[in-house]
């Protein structure tokens, strides 16, 4: 089984994901992207299942439109006890670290994994479990909202292996880990 846990999202220029309400408005800053093909669906393609911080879930429940993914979604949460009626087939809670939640996941058959959600990113990536980063740049500064990254104990090092210019004036960077052997 392929293991491997891949970031695919977008940020402004100055690396918000949100604005500090949660409201992603910045996305639709050229609604042209829209039209056209980024890349998500290829990408959707080659994961398993969908891991997402509560606070995502929480977006995606609040779009009022039917349930837009086709993967397994699991919510990585410590205060929600169980998911909402409605999403209740569709969505699983994941309890746990995040070694246990992934080795659950495994044994479900679930190796690619897309990780979904600011802090779940980082939290992702405080353990050094995030092994490819898409990331979409619309360049417009919000000065202030939800980060993509955080403080870490230590630097990680990745490679970019494409770069994507999209209406000229979106770039969509695809970055690998690099894992020095010693
Ligand atoms: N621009 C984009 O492409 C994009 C993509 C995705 C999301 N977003 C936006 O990002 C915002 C959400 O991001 P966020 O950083 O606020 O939150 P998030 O990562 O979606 O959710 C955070 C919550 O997830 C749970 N969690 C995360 N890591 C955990 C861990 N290691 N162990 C246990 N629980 C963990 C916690 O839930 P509990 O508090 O319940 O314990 C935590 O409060 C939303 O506004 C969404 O719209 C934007």
């Amino acid at each position: 089984m392929e293991k491997v846990n891949k970031v695919f999202i977008a940020t402004s220029l100055d690396g918000y994901i949100a604005d500090l309400d949660g409201k992603i408005d910045f996305l639709d800053t050229f609604p042209e992207i829209n039209q056209i093909d980024s890349g998500y669906h290829s990408f959707l393609e080659k994961i398993d299942a969908i891991l997402m911080g509560r606070k995502t879930f929480e977006t995606v429940c609040g779009f009022g439109i039917d349930w837009p993914y086709k993967k397994p979604v699991f919510v990585i949460s410590n205060t929600l006890s169980e998911i909402p009626e409605k999403y209740k087939g569709k969505v699983e809670l994941a309890n746990g670290t995040l070694p246990e939640i992934m080795a659950l996941l495994q044994r479900k058959g679930f190796g690619r994994l897309y990780i979904d959600g600011g802090k779940t990113i980082q939290s992702f990536l405080q353990a050094d479990f995030i092994d490819e980063l898409v990331v979409t740049v619309v360049p417009i500064l919000l000065g202030k909202g939800i980060p993509l990254f955080g403080p870490l104990e230590s630097s990680l090092t990745f490679e970019c292996k494409k770069t994507t210019l999209f209406l000229e004036k979106i770039v969509q960077n695809h970055f690998v880990r690099v894992r020095t052997q010693h």
